[in-house]
């Protein structure tokens, strides 16, 4: 296998045609910067079902585990929806993330100038926004025991548990030191610890890691309501914010509306280091397989191209090329090219999902 493995998972609707785009672009980097990926590409979700009768067969899961990176479309659609639950496409994805132990997941909120005007927010309040949301992936509250609807004194009590361990709290807080330290090294770390214990430990934890080993990086900690004034106040204080899963999934989305558009979001889930040093990886856009609109041509590819870059930066090393990808989809966007989502029905007619592509392609050629 070579150092550049890839495996490419589809998965259902417009993870299906986004994905075509991203190999035009894979494409343009073994061509242009001489990135030969080995790429292999496998079945997710819906489409692995139709095939196999499970979201993930064991053989593409022991291939997601060998490859330097994972990059997946999107799974589900309402042809599964009645499926019984323990074969539903999303349980492909729960696996993956589960059997890699991809314990921090990174969502990007980055405002391109073009697309400003899509913020709910006013323009100059996030006019050049570039914040990272680092979200614990693999415990708290989604997962603790006990958990469970149960009847205690005649009526039913439903339970989930906050419960985080010392080292579930080292490891996230480190990937988010060690991410800083490539931005602008300032984290921000989110809590309750005002009424919970779980938050008392990670502010614990959180501070004797950045004692110990991170004390170059600027730390600073904040009630997790408090954070979320912050993040629609004045989002551009922040550069990376460390946080739980509960915190992180509702701060995370939160984050992503004032950039504008879910075509527009990646995001990337890290693990341990493998044998090479690099960390175990998945990369997916936030954005689901959008039903409403696959097969028409309307999907905005760069998500997922933007997925790519990501990869590119923490799995590949190549941080240099990720800014170029990122830089080209930018001035596409400069350059009014714009599919349907990222547009006023006024606007006149929209770019499809192929044309952004090969707008992207256009603009990785004019930065050569
Ligand atoms: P969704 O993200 O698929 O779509 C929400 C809305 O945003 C739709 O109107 C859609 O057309 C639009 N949209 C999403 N991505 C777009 C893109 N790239 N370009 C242009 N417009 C875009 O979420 P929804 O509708 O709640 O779920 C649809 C299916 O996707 C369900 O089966 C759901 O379970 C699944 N899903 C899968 C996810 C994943 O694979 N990670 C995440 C979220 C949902
Ligand atoms: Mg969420």
């Amino acid at each position: 296998m070579s150092n550049l493995s890839l495996l490419i998972l589809p998965g259902d609707g417009i993870g299906q045609e986004v994905m075509v785009e991203v190999r035009k672009i894979i494409g343009w980097y073994g061509e242009n910067r001489d990135l030969k990926f080995d790429v292999s590409e496998d079945l997710i979700g819906g489409a692995a079902y139709d095939a196999h009768g499970t979201p993930l067969s064991d053989e593409t899961m022991a291939k997601a585990q060998a490859v330097d990176a994972v990059l997946l479309g999107a799974v589900g659609g309402p042809k599964y929806d009645d499926l019984d639950f323990s074969v539903k496409p999303e349980r492909g994805l729960l696996r993956i993330r589960k059997e890699m132990d991809l314990f921090a997941n990174l969502r990007p909120a980055q405002c391109f100038d073009a697309l400003a005007d899509f913020s709910s927010l006013k323009k100059d309040i996030v006019s050049g926004l570039d914040i990272m949301i680092v979200r614990e992936l693999t415990s708290g509250s989604y997962f603790g025991e006990p958990r469970g609807i149960f009847v205690e004194n005649g009526e039913r009590v439903g339970i989930n548990t906050q419960r985080y361990t010392e080292s579930e709290i080292d490891r996230v807080a480190r990937a988010a030191f060690e991410l800083a330290r490539r931005r602008s090294n300032k984290v921000c770390s989110m809590e309750k610890a005002n009424v919970m214990e779980s938050g008392i430990l990670w502010r614990e934890v959180v501070t004797a890691v950045h004692k110990a080993d991170y004390a170059d990086v600027e730390l600073s900690h904040m009630y997790a309501d408090n954070g979320a004034m912050q993040l629609v106040r004045a989002p551009k204080q922040f550069d990376v914010i460390l946080t739980d899963n509960l915190f992180g999934d509702i701060l995370s989305d939160c984050a992503a509306m004032l950039t504008g558009s879910l075509g527009m979001l990646p995001s990337a889930s890290l693990g341990s280091p493998m044998e090479n040093g690099r960390p175990k990886a998945l990369y997916e856009p936030v954005h689901g397989s959008a039903p409403d609109i696959m097969g028409q041509g309307k999907a905005n590819p760069c998500a997922c191209i933007l997925s790519f870059a990501m990869a590119l930066r923490y799995s590949f090393d190549q941080g240099t090329e990720a800014k170029r990808l990122e830089s080209a989809v930018e001035k596409v966007l400069a350059d009014g090219v714009r599919t349907g989502d990222l547009m006023q029905a006024s606007d006149g007619t929209p770019a499809t999902t192929s044309e952004m592509g090969d707008a992207v392609i256009a603009a990785l050629n004019a930065s050569l």
